[in-house]
């Protein structure tokens, strides 16, 4: 606040002395000085701020408060102004009573006279010092978040998955560095939509329409897609997102896609020799079954040859009998179709083809196998029960496999009840609808049943309490059934024997 006398106008003392009394009490420190730059008045203000007499201070005294290294800027601008006449404020450091230098903004006004020149110069001071301490503590506090926000960025870019940040409308606001890198582009080149140049052309149809249903109706995302190296391949990753609102009530979706491809390429390897035990178990087990096998095509056989000499009896011209000797034929016809079937069964069991999930009866594909293990029933004394829904049941699966697992169960059960040695051996087959779309199958038998230390194991691989078994029977059955969406238990029964029980998922209902 400049207080500016009015020139020539304080001729009386009284004036004068209530002027210095106003200057004095005023809450700034005030100062004067002349037209050359020496201190000529400071104010009772300005004498307690700097603990210091007027007499050190005048003149050219008031040198020795500015902070010497704010003094030559000071002085320098001083004169500019004086020389220019141009006031303006400054900003240094002045030393107080007590020693400490503090903040103050220093202001001037020329007085001057009718041809403009100065008569003097008057001015104020005002100490900065807490705005300019807070100032500094906000560009500290800014430069710590800038700090932190470059960490983050760091951490952000560093992490080993492709991370993003996208905008509801399901455009790309941000990916981090490794994203860009992956991708062998600017980081700008995937932002918005841009990400989808680097999925597989198969996969965005699926990919686009799962991003937008979960942008329209959900809080997570959760995706399979293949993105493109840098070189050109195509690697699988695992998308998983998440809607947030930030503090300030945004609404971003956050994101990180991590590569799966070693990852898929070892379940399909591990699929692979799966399979591949699963056909030696298969072509052990047929081997096992061989003898039984042999007999029972035999049957079939040895009846189609009787049949034929029948059918050729009656067309010998002097018993000619056409009607008995298509009969025969009939015979023939038949019994060829029923080793057709059992050789086709065996085909079918010890084929490579890999897993083809489809629509299956269930009840028919299991008659083949029963067929085939009709004469080791009978070798073995085993009566079998039967009970199977009244009604077709399709099921959604693989029927190799599937047959494989009735298979495997029924092995079981036989060769459980063989080492009770005590007929009658019972084996019960069963199948039902059970709630949720699923049909169980069960084959129980009255064997010794299953101690504690079997049913704990039932399922690791290699288990196995027999001298010649593998362990894999069941291991390879809840794999199966595992792959068809189902469940397989174990449980035992009174008053003896076990009963296994197996889920699948019906095909779009029930035919017949
Ligand atoms: N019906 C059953 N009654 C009693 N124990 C059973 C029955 N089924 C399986 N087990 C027990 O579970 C073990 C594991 O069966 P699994 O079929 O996996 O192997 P395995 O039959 O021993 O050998 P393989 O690989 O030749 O089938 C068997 O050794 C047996 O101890
Ligand atoms: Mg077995």
């Amino acid at each position: 606040m400049d207080d500016r006398e009015h020139p020539g106008g304080l001729a009386l003392a009284e004036s004068e002395r209530r002027l210095k009394l106003t200057i004095d009490t005023m809450p700034a420190m005030a100062w004067s000085a002349t037209p050359d730059g020496q201190l000529d008045f400071l104010n009772q203000h300005f004498l307690d701020f700097v603990g210091m007499s007027a007499e050190a201070l005048l003149g050219l005294g008031f040198h020795s408060i500015l902070h010497p290294d704010d003094r030559p800027f000071l002085l320098a601008v001083w004169q500019e102004i004086m020389d220019t006449v141009q006031p303006r404020p400054v900003e240094g450091r002045l030393r107080r009573a007590d020693g400490e230098y503090r903040w103050c903004t220093l202001r001037q006004n020329p007085l001057l006279d009718e041809q403009g020149r100065v008569i003097k110069w008057f001015g104020v001071v005002l100490e900065i010092e807490d705005r300019k301490r807070a100032e500094d503590e906000l560009s500290k506090a800014r430069s710590a978040l800038l700090a932190s926000e470059r960490n983050i960025r760091l951490i952000v870019d560093s992490l080993p998955v492709l991370a993003w940040v996208a905008r509801p409308d399901g455009g790309a606001e941000f990916v981090n560095e490794r994203w860009a890198q992956y991708a062998g582009v600017d980081a700008t080149h995937i932002l918005d939509w841009g990400f989808l140049d680097f999925y597989h052309p198969d996969d965005i149809p699926n990919m686009v329409a799962v991003w937008t249903q979960a942008l329209e109706s959900r809080d997570e995302l959760e995706l399979k897609g293949r993105i493109r190296r840098y070189d050109g391949e195509y690697r699988w990753f695992y998308f998983s997102g998440r809607k947030i609102t930030d503090a300030n009530g945004v609404i971003r979706w956050v994101g990180a896609n991590v590569d799966i491809e070693d990852l898929q390429r070892a379940e399909a390897s591990l699929r692979q020799s799966q399979n591949e035990l699963a056909r030696v178990a298969r072509r052990t087990t047929l081997g096992e079954l061989a003898v039984s096998i042999a007999h029972e095509i035999n049957q079939p056989l040895m009846a189609i040859v009787t049949n034929a000499g029948t059918c050729m009896r009656w067309l010998d011209e002097a018993q000619f009998d056409a009607e008995r000797a298509r009969q025969a034929a009939q015979r023939v016809v038949r019994d060829g179709h029923r080793a057709g079937e059992i050789v086709a069964g065996i085909r079918a069991l010890a084929s490579k083809a890999p897993a083809r999930m489809a629509p299956t009866e269930l009840h028919e594909a299991f008659r083949d196998v029963l067929l085939m293990l009709d004469g080791e029933f009978r070798r073995r004394q085993i009566e079998v029960r039967q009970s199977w829904a009244d009604r077709s049941l399709v099921v959604q699966g693989d029927r190799t496999q599937l047959q494989q697992v009735l298979l495997n169960l029924v092995m079981n059960s036989m060769e459980a009840m063989l080492e009770t040695e005590q007929p009658p051996r019972r084996l019960t087959l069963s199948s039902e609808v059970i709630e949720g779309g699923f049909v169980r199958v069960s084959v129980g038998d009255n064997g010794p049943g299953l101690d504690e230390g079997t049913l704990a194991h039932l399922f690791d691989a290699f288990f196995s309490t027999k001298a010649g078994g593998m362990g894999m029977g069941l291991t390879i059955c809840r794999s199966i059934v595992d792959a068809h969406g189902g469940t397989i238990t174990a449980a035992n029964r009174s008053p003896r024997g076990s009963v296994f029980s197996f889920t699948v998922p019906q095909a779009g209902g029930v035919i017949g």
